[in-house]
């Protein structure tokens, strides 16, 4: 069902049940960047949250952590990404556009040409007569050139070169940089993680997709400091706990892939990467996470550019390493919109139409809702009690305008799992009625077991 859904369908969906909107609208927009509404900040955090529970709360080897995004700008050169973080940007001189050189070639001429040379891309621009401008059809095309795709700003008010700082391109460097700090303020043994989670930003030459492909983006990373001997086991450990992850939470399998990224294109750091991807309907297999390996490269390179010694001392064995890492390394935004299109369903039931998030409750915006069947007192009284009871630990929305039947495919639509109804029998029996978002059954509970009831469901 979920392949049937178009791009234009979730844009639209999530403007009208206020997930994602356009930012700076009333403006008229400003390209590649994405304000999320009431439903879809919880649903980010949701996720997020999610993440960390998974990660950090959940186990006794990996602590967080909250790193600056504006970093010294020395970290950038010891990263490589001052030299090496860059796209191949080639401008047409008939349109005056510019496009990611790798794409224009892939696109006209099914070449792999992700990794070629500047140089090599110019030629094959120049001679390959398929490869046009897009908007035009030009063939005039400036050299390509490297594109360094961080931004770059200053601190202070003078902007001259020595006050260039970054924002950071990555949470990963944050961590990597705080690896002594925690070492020394922390018990923690090798193995063990710290993750991250926070604001990174990439001057994308081509940003789209929606909130695939955003300049202004969340990560949630995690770098695994292990043993070097041991880093191979560590990779395929937290392969399969990525993996199990997005199931858990209702991922249709069936659309998850891993991808082994070719020796030959593998980051100047990693020694084996392989990403889970998503088979989005319209855009194909894409990454939705990265697991790579990356030695012992960030820790030695912050090791050469500081000066500081970022050696492991082990205590077990009296010696001294620089531990390698594992990194799962993942997008929130890239991530909801996975968890968007695998959830939306267009269904006939009885005769009627419905669109339905089946989201998994951990993940849904609203856990319950709760429903007066009359606006009047004694109802509204007992529905509003309920709702006062249940309102704290997660979101409830109290809705007591419209048919019931309206009601119930508003919360359908924005993936809320469950509804509350309280009626007349309620007054009497001091029962309600709990509606599942999937099945539409309704079972009758007492009022006294609701919050354990909810609580079991969303947790289950
Ligand atoms: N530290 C390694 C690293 O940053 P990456 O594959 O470039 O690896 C990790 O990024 C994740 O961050 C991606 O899998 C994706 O979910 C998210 N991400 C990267 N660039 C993004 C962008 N421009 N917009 C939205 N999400 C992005």
């Amino acid at each position: 069902m979920s392949q049937t859904v178009t791009m234009d369908k979730i844009v639209a969906f999530c403007k009208r049940r206020g997930f994602v909107y356009q930012s700076s609208e009333i403006y008229g927009g400003i390209r590649s960047s994405y304000d999320y509404g009431p439903l879809g900040v919880e649903m980010k955090r949701n996720i997020k949250e999610e993440w960390w529970r998974h990660l950090v709360h959940m186990r006794e080897d990996v602590v967080g952590l909250d790193a600056a995004i504006i970093m010294h700008p020395r970290v950038w050169e010891a990263s490589g990404h001052t030299a090496t973080f860059n796209d191949m940007l080639v401008e047409s001189r008939t349109s005056g556009r510019r496009y990611r050189a790798d794409h224009l070639i892939e696109e006209a001429t099914g070449a792999d040409a992700e990794g070629m040379s500047a140089e090599e891309m110019t030629r094959i621009i120049a001679e390959d007569g398929r490869i046009k401008d897009p908007v035009d059809g030009g063939r005039d095309f400036a050299p390509v050139r490297p594109f360094n795709l961080m931004f770059e700003t200053y601190t202070g008010p003078v902007k001259s070169p020595e006050n260039v700082v970054y924002l950071r391109p990555e949470t990963a460097q944050g961590i990597f940089v705080n690896f002594k700090n925690v070492m020394q303020t922390n018990r923690v043994k090798v193995p063990f993680g710290i993750a991250q989670q926070g604001k990174s930003f990439r001057n994308e030459i081509t940003p789209g997709n929606f909130i695939f492909r955003t300049r202004e983006f969340e990560q949630m990373e995690m770098e695994f400091f292990v043993e070097p001997g041991t880093d191979e086991e560590w990779h395929e450990y937290w392969l399969e706990q990525r993996w199990n992850w997005y199931t858990s939470l209702g991922i249709n399998p069936e659309n998850l892939r891993r991808y082994e990224h070719p020796k030959e294109k593998l980051s100047h750091y990693a020694k084996r990467t392989v990403d889970i991807e998503y088979n989005f309907p319209f855009r194909g297999w894409s990454e939705l996470e990265g697991i790579a390996n990356r030695t012992d490269f960030d820790l030695k390179q912050h090791a050469e550019f500081s000066g500081e010694n970022l050696e492991y001392f082990d205590q077990a064995t009296n010696s001294r390493y620089v531990p390698y890492v594992i990194e799962p390394a993942a997008g929130p935004d890239r991530i909801m919109l996975a968890f968007l299109v695998d959830a939306y369903r267009e269904e006939e039931v009885n005769g009627e139409s419905r669109t339905v998030l089946k989201l998994h409750p951990r993940i849904a915006p609203t856990k319950a809702a709760v429903f007066p069947l009359s606006k009047k007192e004694p109802v509204s009284t007992v529905a509003r009690q309920l709702y006062e009871d249940l309102k704290g630990d997660y979101r409830i929305f109290y809705d007591d305008s419209g048919a019931i039947g309206r009601r119930y495919r508003r919360q359908d639509e924005a993936g809320t799992p469950f509804c509350v109804t309280v009626d007349f029998d309620s007054l009497e029996d001091k029962q309600v009625t709990i509606r599942d978002r999937d099945t539409m059954e309704q079972e009758r509970i007492p009022i006294a077991a609701v919050r354990d009831r909810l609580q079991g469901l969303i947790s289950g």
